[in-house]
């Protein structure tokens, strides 16, 4: 029996912290056990926010490095960058042929754009559809995301069916994949971890950011158990340990502080430092992404023709 194929993507938007790794990065690492795998950086979807070609640049080089280094193996995923297959965004045009104004308006990312009065780039409008390529060109069962790309992959799923629909069967429904327990990771003030809330905890953090962070977490003056550092702590161990720790040292608020950042820093230490060793030899580690984007582009190629020939251009 063939393998089932996973496929998922991450922006180089800046250090990835906690809520990517537990609600994302990790999964690959595990998934690439049993499946075959497809994880690529999406710098063509990080445009929108980032206009600044060497912070691009530099932000790539650190997604690879933090997929290496957290255990993604090249042996077994095909790791790729978005921007070296130019079918994604070939295709996403073809699929902005199939879809209307107003089923992209439906989109999450839109609407909160639009009620804060925000300036709509077209390309943050047409987020929804080049994932629907990136998704698509390669037929994966199923795409591990966190809560907040659900919906993105329903949009991919309704994509492919209208295109089947229109021109026959020729694309997979992608399902989402979302782990319950860490579908939206708390951050230091309980709202989901994100970059854009300043409340995150970096995957790769040095022993003091990691202090400073933890002393961030907001806290309620209260007798019981602090509920924003549990929810980080419970990411590192299992309710049934630190259930009873907590409810011995109800209310000692910096003891448990402390524990967590202890407990962080064994998970994060050896993290850092294979992180350290790769970042040692560059180049290699870019051969390695290089031909991650070469053994892509024959899948997409390979895709893009089926599709050019049922969409009808191919006349030679
Ligand atoms: P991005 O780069 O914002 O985030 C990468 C992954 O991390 C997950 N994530 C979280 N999960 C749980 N709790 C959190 N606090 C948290 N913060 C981030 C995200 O859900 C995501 O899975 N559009 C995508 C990138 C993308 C993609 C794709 C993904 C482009 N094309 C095709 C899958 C398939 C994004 O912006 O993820």
């Amino acid at each position: 029996m063939s393998k089932k194929i996973f496929l998922s993507g991450v922006q180089p938007s800046g250090k990835p912290h906690l809520g990517n790794y537990f609600g994302a990065m990790k999964q690959f690492v595990d998934l690439q056990k049993e499946h075959e795998g497809y994880v690529f950086i999406a710098d063509y979807h990080a445009l929108h926010s980032l206009r600044n070609s060497r912070e691009m640049n530099e932000n790539i080089k650190n997604v690879l490095l933090d997929y290496l280094a957290i255990g993604l193996d090249p042996k077994k995923v095909i790791f790729f960058k978005q921007s070296d297959i130019s079918e994604h965004t070939e295709l996403a045009w073809i699929f902005d042929t199939i879809t209307t104004m107003p089923f992209l308006m439906r989109a999450h990312a839109f609407k909160d754009a639009q009620a804060k009065n925000k300036e709509i780039d077209v390309g943050t409008f047409n987020y929804p559809v080049l994932m629907a390529a990136d998704i698509l060109l390669y037929g994966p069962d199923m795409v591990p995301v966190g809560a907040d790309q659900k919906q993105h992959v329903e949009i991919a799923r309704d994509i492919a069916e209208k295109f089947n629909n229109t021109y026959g069967e020729t694309f997979k429904l992608p399902n989402p994949m979302i782990l319950k327990d860490v579908a939206v990771v708390p951050g230091t003030d309980g709202k989901k971890m994100s970059k854009s809330y300043n409340n995150t905890i970096p995957l790769f953090a040095e022993y003091e950011e990691i202090k400073k962070c933890v002393m961030s977490i907001v806290t309620d003056s209260g007798e019981g158990i602090p509920k924003n550092v549990y929810a980080i702590h419970n990411l590192l161990r299992p309710a049934s340990e630190l259930l009873s720790l907590y409810e011995s040292k109800a209310g000692k608020y910096k003891e448990l502080k402390e524990l967590l950042i202890e407990d962080l820093e064994k998970f994060i230490a050896p993290l850092r430092e294979k992180r350290k060793e790769f970042a040692k030899d560059i180049p290699t580690v870019l051969l390695i992404l290089k031909k991650g984007s070469e053994q892509a582009k024959i899948v997409a190629a390979k895709k893009m023709e089926e599709v050019r020939e049922k969409i009808g251009v191919n006349i030679y």
